[in-house]
């Protein structure tokens, strides 16, 4: 079996359809990870997996992040890493409360606070992040002051929670840490329906926890994975429309998560492969979303594609449960660019998500 070599040097593809490429091509759809259990990269084997129970959260190790207490803490009492019952339960607290979200009038009043008229925004930072936070804001009931903190906390955790850690920064991730959790506490008290669901359920400690352990993907995944459906879609600016399928097709390509974790409980079988209960599993869906054997051509935007339904979600037990919230909030901005058609400066033909820094900025006017 191959060992998996893709990430030894994320740098240098202009988008993940080159990344994985070569080993779709080859056939290595399951290979040895270099750290540790198996790397899955077809998209009919990621299907299978995610769906079976026996492929459930992995805890995060405590002997590893020894250095990291507060981080480990965050991630810990975070659903994703749960399995079991403890996991079920968390689950099904937040979906309920989940349900109490008006997603679309949440997405839609963030994008209508963009400015009437600008010139020369970054893209990143002046036009998609100041969405995100205000999305996050409304859902949870964080006001501006803390939205604004709790933005400056994700990045300063990113410095640990990335594909590449920066070790010299360990002291500031874990006050970002403790603060990311105590910003969560107290927007408990502005009383958003989303989170007085979740403390009636589970107790105000518990609401806190869940909700620190979201922020990474709702702030930093989001932020970054809206940049680089943006220049996705200036690249493809002729075939462009609001619809649930173009909002696929766009995080299709863009592949926010390209990758997360995922343990075994018991012992299972995939294609010819047996895998031993407690083999960690690095689930790649931006390489089976890039899968030949399910998309046609997969470099390619296609917004009228019927194919495969596409993972950058998960799937199964632990799907994302902000993927609503994400596909409002790209339609909403979709909805924005189709109509003021806004002029771009820059590269858009790069959107290498493996690597954030590589992707050059973007000035947006409209
Ligand atoms: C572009 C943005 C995002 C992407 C691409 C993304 C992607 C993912 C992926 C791939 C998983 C793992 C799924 C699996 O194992 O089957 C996941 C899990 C999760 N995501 Fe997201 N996510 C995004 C934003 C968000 C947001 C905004 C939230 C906030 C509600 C969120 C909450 C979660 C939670 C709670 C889980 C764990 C679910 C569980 O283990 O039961 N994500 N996400």
């Amino acid at each position: 079996m191959k060992t998996f070599t893709t990430f030894d040097q994320p740098t240098g593809w202009p988008s993940l359809a080159a990344a994985f490429e070569a080993d779709l091509a080859a056939g290595d759809r399951i290979q040895k990870a270099p750290w540790g259990g198996l790397a899955v990269l077809g998209h009919a084997q990621l299907s299978a997996l995610a769906r079976n129970p026996a492929a459930d959260g992995m805890a995060p190790d405590a002997a590893a992040m020894a250095d990291t207490p507060a981080i480990y803490n965050l991630l810990v009492r975070s659903v994703f890493t749960k399995s079991g019952p403890a996991h079920r339960a968390d689950r099904a607290a937040l979906i309920a409360a989940l349900n109490l979200v008006d997603v679309s009038a949440i997405a839609e009043a963030a994008v209508a606070g963009l400015p009437r008229q600008a010139t020369g925004l970054d893209l990143r930072t002046e036009v998609i992040a100041p969405v995100v936070r205000a999305v996050w804001a409304s859902v949870i009931g964080y006001n501006e002051k803390a939205a604004l903190a709790l933005e400056q906390a994700v990045a300063d955790m990113a410095h640990v929670l990335s594909m590449a850690p920066d070790l010299s920064k360990a002291a500031l991730a874990e006050a970002a840490a403790l603060e990311a959790r105590a910003l969560s506490l107290a927007a408990l008290a502005n009383d958003a329906p989303f989170s007085r669901a979740l403390e009636a359920a589970v107790g105000a400690g518990k609401a806190a926890d869940l909700i620190a352990g979201m922020v990474f993907d709702a702030i930093e995944t989001s932020t970054t994975g809206l940049a680089a459906c943006l220049r996705i879609a200036a690249e493809n600016r002729d075939t462009l429309a609001a619809t649930p399928q173009c909002t696929n097709e766009l995080l299709r390509l863009a592949g926010p998560a390209p990758m997360t974790m995922r343990l075994t409980t018991a012992p299972l079988r995939l294609d010819e492969t047996e895998i031993a209960a407690g083999t960690a599993l690095s689930m790649l869906w931006a390489a089976g979303n890039h899968d030949p054997l399910a998309f046609h051509r997969p470099e390619r935007f296609d917004p009228a594609r019927q194919e495969a339904r596409p993972l950058m979600f998960g799937m199964g037990q632990h799907a994302c449960l902000g993927h609503a919230l994400v596909r409002a909030t790209l339609q909403a901005l979709l909805a924005f660019f189709i109509a003021r058609q806004p002029q771009i400066e820059g590269d858009t033909g790069v959107w290498n998500i493996l690597q954030p820094s590589d992707m050059p900025p973007l000035k947006i006017s409209w």
